[in-house]
């Protein structure tokens, strides 16, 4: 066996159907008293459905949480629970309202409460952005890392089917990248196998009814793990084009995942075929790449660049932000390989089926 590093994250994590019901009890628990409660304006009916739970321990409820956590969004909420004397923020909603709340931790340590909504993972990270001038920062705090976490499978039964199949992918996309990382180990190769294997399973499931409890709950769970993947080992090549697609040509964050993970896939496969195996068994496909292709295309998700936003004139400066400043791969993929990265973005543009 390979030596390892493990370092498990501080987190408690309360999973069940019908779990929200402990929210007072987890509240209490976390010492606090006043919550202020962030939701995006969408889900502002759900954050105060959450506040009603809180009752006299909710501060105030802030629904202005948007995508990609602008500072100015920041600044505000911060400031909304400085006035309010919060002394805990509840993040109910996917990866931007948890954004929220950690941009919030970071400046002010105030503890958060995260109840997911989507399957993107962020509750489970110590990784938080912050876009200041059309410029995306992130890094790593301990102090983002929410402090509880409440997964309750029947808050995700309002996510749409579409952003739900895009959503489990993505999470997928957290775990496959997690299996060829350098500095992986026993755990996180079981988290991220059986984290698959669960949202593979519930892929179809949610398609087929959306109202599944079973299928959402698969779902959710595989997301925890999935997330937990991306929380304690670094992620490559797939995730540098993602975050390069998403951040400089705005492309939606969870179907930019399920398009380029494929295409990810096939790049890394020759380098990484250990890992390849255990996704493919995971997904219980023949092979990973065409396997990730085929669970999108089979549960009507986007498979093609073209489809959800980028433009073909795009595609060289793409490739050209890609390569500039890459992450460590089991392939490199620096300035030399950026006509191998063109011709990745070429193929996932017009969605080819990797073979
Ligand atoms: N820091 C990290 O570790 C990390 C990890 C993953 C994602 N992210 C970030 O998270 C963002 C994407 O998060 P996301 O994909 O969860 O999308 P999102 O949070 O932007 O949600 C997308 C839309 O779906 C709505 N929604 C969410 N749950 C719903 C539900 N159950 N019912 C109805 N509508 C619902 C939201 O209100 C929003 O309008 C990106 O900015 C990404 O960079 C960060």
């Amino acid at each position: 066996m390979q030596d390892f590093v493990f370092n498990g994250q501080p987190s408690r994590v309360v999973f069940g159907v019908g779990s929200l019901k402990h929210l007072e009890r987890e509240i209490e628990a976390m010492g606090a008293k006043r919550a202020l409660v962030l939701s995006t304006p969408e889900q502002s009916s759900q954050a105060r459905h959450i506040a009603d739970l809180l009752g006299s321990r909710a501060a105030g409820i802030f629904s202005k949480a948007v995508m990609h956590v602008p500072i100015e969004t920041a600044r505000e909420a911060r400031e909304v629970a400085a006035k309010l004397g919060a002394d805990c923020a509840v993040a109910v909603g996917g990866g931007s309202t948890t954004g929220l709340g950690k941009a919030i931790a970071l400046e002010s340590g105030l503890p958060i409460l995260a109840i997911p909504t989507t399957y993107a993972g962020s509750e489970m990270t110590p990784i938080y952005g912050i876009t200041e001038a059309g410029l995306k920062k992130t890094g790593r705090d301990p102090r983002v890392l929410p402090r509880t976490v409440i997964y309750d499978p029947l808050l995700s039964l309002s996510l749409p089917v579409g952003l739900s199949v895009t959503s489990a992918i993505n999470a997928i996309a957290h775990a496959a990248e997690g299996l060829y990382a350098q500095d992986r180990n026993p755990i996180t190769d079981l988290m991220a196998q059986e984290g698959i294997a669960a949202l593979a399973r519930a892929i179809p499931g949610i398609c087929k009814q959306p109202g599944d409890v079973d299928a959402r709950s698969d779902a959710l769970y595989g997301a925890w793990l999935c997330g937990s993947v991306l929380g304690n080992v670094g992620m490559a090549l797939h995730h540098k084009l993602c975050h390069t697609l998403g951040g400089s040509f705005n492309l939606p964050h969870a179907e930019v995942h399920t398009v380029v993970l494929p295409h990810a896939m096939a790049f890394n496969a020759e380098a990484a075929p250990l890992a390849m195996q255990k996704i493919a068994a995971a997904l219980n496909r023949p092979d990973a790449a065409a396997g990730l292709f085929d669970l999108a295309a089979d549960n009507g998700a986007p498979t093609a660049l073209r489809d959800i936003g980028m433009r073909q004139e795009d595609l060289d400066k793409a490739a050209d932000i890609a390569v500039s400043n890459p992450y460590w791969n089991p392939r490199p993929f620096g300035k030399e390989q950026r006509n191998l990265i063109r011709e990745l973005l070429q193929r996932a543009f017009e969605g080819s089926r990797p073979n």
